[in-house]
């Protein structure tokens, strides 16, 4: 396959992946969480090449990103709460679940056939600037290989998707690093699908306190899958320090050794998070034998950053 051209995000590149959206290509770009790999919501053939590409199984289904709240509104059943928060949260990390609008443009193959819509405005400008230029919502999943690592550069998303994209936007490295959160407004009491960028200390005081995704549930989604975000090499967490032949991923003072590097050393959980899904890629090398990671205090972003490297560290 031919390799997309890594574009910067000038007005003519933006305006040039919005009308190849438009037209049923796939678009890489840029959001303040991760890149995503971005098509034309509606068009069932264009989400059809997403699933294709990321090897992705069709169960699972997408996140439909939109240009503001109100256009969120037209896809979906946003009761009272649902657009409180929507009001209070976007744009930024935070994906609602809800009920598909009667008339709902968004492809079945999108929402994998459910009763549901995943609805996203991202809070990088560029990404609701091509969202609004292309004139439709964008079905965008991490641009990775599917149980892979999430790409927070345009260059992961080259390295790993290759020819998928007629256009990567390369707006620089993701200020969040990590996935949007996922909660499920769809039903009765709200749902935390995901723990992501917005976190649960966040939340709770609009919604409540959020219940956790019931076991076996209607969706079985990858995000949600216990073998996730995995590196080649095996994980081993909540590591004092390397044992002969790992690598070691730490969390305060920078620790020593080629194969070595520390998620934040002021041990703050947002460059942490910032600095996760880059620094497994780097260290998940050849010349070791496993990754040991630092623990990591579960509180509001280590939430989603422990979330992360369970999933990675589970048996696959
Ligand atoms: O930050 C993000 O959310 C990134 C950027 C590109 O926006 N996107 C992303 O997409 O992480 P993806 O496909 O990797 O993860 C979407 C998650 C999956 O866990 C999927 O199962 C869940 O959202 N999801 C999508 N639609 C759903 C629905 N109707 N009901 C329940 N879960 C849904
Ligand atoms: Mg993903």
């Amino acid at each position: 396959m031919a390799r997309p051209a890594l574009l910067p995000p000038t007005p003519r590149n933006v305006e040039a992946a919005a009308r190849a959206l438009a037209a049923g290509e796939l678009v890489a770009f840029p959001t303040e969480t991760v890149y995503g790999l971005g098509a034309d919501a509606t068009d069932g053939r264009a989400v059809a090449r997403v699933f294709a590409a990321k090897g992705r199984p069709r169960f699972n289904p997408l996140i439909a990103h939109v240009a503001g709240p109100e256009d969120a509104f037209a896809l979906g059943a946003f009761g009272p709460l649902a657009r409180e928060v929507a009001a209070r949260f976007w744009p930024g990390p935070l994906t609602i679940v809800v009920r598909r609008a009667p008339d709902c443009p968004v492809a079945p193959l999108a929402s994998a056939g459910l009763g549901t819509v995943a609805l996203r405005v991202p809070g990088l400008a560029l990404a609701r600037d091509l969202i609004a230029r292309a004139g439709r919502p964008i079905a965008a999943p991490s641009a990775n290989r599917s149980g892979r690592i999430s790409p927070t550069c345009a260059a992961h998303v080259a390295e790993e998707l290759g020819g998928a994209a007629s256009i990567i936007l390369d707006g620089g490295p993701c200020a969040v690093g990590l996935e949007s959160t996922v909660l499920d407004l769809s039903g009765g009491a709200p749902v935390l699908l995901r723990p992501g960028g917005t976190t649960r200390e966040a939340l709770e005081p609009l919604t409540g306190p959020l219940a956790a995704p019931r076991p076996g549930g209607p969706v079985v989604a990858p995000g949600m899958l216990a073998s996730h975000y995995a590196p080649e090499r095996p994980l081993r967490l909540d590591a004092a320090g390397p044992e002969p032949g790992e690598a070691y991923l730490a969390f305060g003072p920078a620790p020593e050794g080629a194969f070595a590097a520390t998620l934040s050393a002021d041990r703050d959980l947002a460059e942490a998070a910032a600095n996760l899904f880059g620094l497994l890629r780097a260290l998940d090398r050849p010349e070791v034998r496993a990754i040991a990671v630092a623990p990591i205090p579960e509180t509001g972003l280590g939430r989603a950053i422990v979330d992360r490297l369970r999933r990675a560290a589970a048996p696959r």
